[in-house]
């Protein structure tokens, strides 16, 4: 039997509350969308792989522990649940899955497990409430952590970097939308106002009447 805490179920969840939100990983048979308690989300990891490269590494979202977090200086405040979606893997696709995740992911994270509430009962009454779920997470000695960053230099960050993913600004503002998908309470302000900085910037960016963006 599985931690009282998680209730008896030792089956694979895997908790997402980054880009696993709408690019969900393989062989999975059911998405609850739901939060867990205790982290806090923050781009404040490098990426060198996906939304950036080496020589210019992006920023994507990473999970720190709410009691570290308190004791950083951070504009943002943050909300007391993290919203994202739980994904279960069928027992046989579970090894092939965390191989996927740990070549697709892993690249300066820490594995650990959390108490994943769902936002409303998923119809298969075997399914345990609270999920035990298995969630990536930024601890502070991990190399591509970065720690408090000033919100405008991030969105200016996240608008000129690009990766083998794609460009940083597409992995935000998908992030922003997938979110506001998940329930009517799902949104996050530290998202939003980068989401808001970028635009801004953006907006700033565009002059002319042609529309036609001066570089
Ligand atoms: C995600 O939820 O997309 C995610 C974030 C960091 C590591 C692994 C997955």
């Amino acid at each position: 039997m599985a931690d009282d805490n998680f209730g008896a179920n030792d089956d694979f969840w895997l908790f997402g509350y980054g880009s696993l939100i709408w690019k969900p990983p393989p062989h999975y048979d059911l998405r609850v969308p739901g939060y867990i308690e205790g982290y806090v989300r923050r781009f404040w990891q490098v990426s060198e792989d996906h939304r950036g490269t080496p020589e210019a590494p992006g920023r994507v979202v990473t999970l720190i522990d709410r009691a570290h977090w308190e004791t950083l200086v951070d504009e943002h405040p943050s909300p007391h649940l993290t919203w994202g979606a739980a994904y279960h893997i069928p027992q046989q696709h579970v090894a092939e899955v965390r191989n996927y995740l740990d070549i697709r992911e892993i690249n300066g994270y820490s594995i650990q497990y959390t108490p994943f509430h769902p936002s409303h009962s998923p119809a298969d009454p075997s399914v345990p409430k609270p999920i035990k779920c298995l969630v990536y997470i930024g601890l502070p000695e991990n190399p591509q952590f970065l720690g408090p960053q000033d919100p405008q230099e991030l969105a200016a960050h996240i608008l000129k970097s690009r990766g083998p993913s794609g460009e940083n600004r597409e992995y935000l503002f998908m992030l922003e939308e997938a979110l506001l998908g998940l329930s009517p309470e799902s949104g996050d302000g530290h998202i939003s106002d980068l989401v808001s900085r970028c635009r801004e910037i953006e907006g700033k960016e565009y002059k002319g009447d042609d529309g036609k963006r001066v570089e």
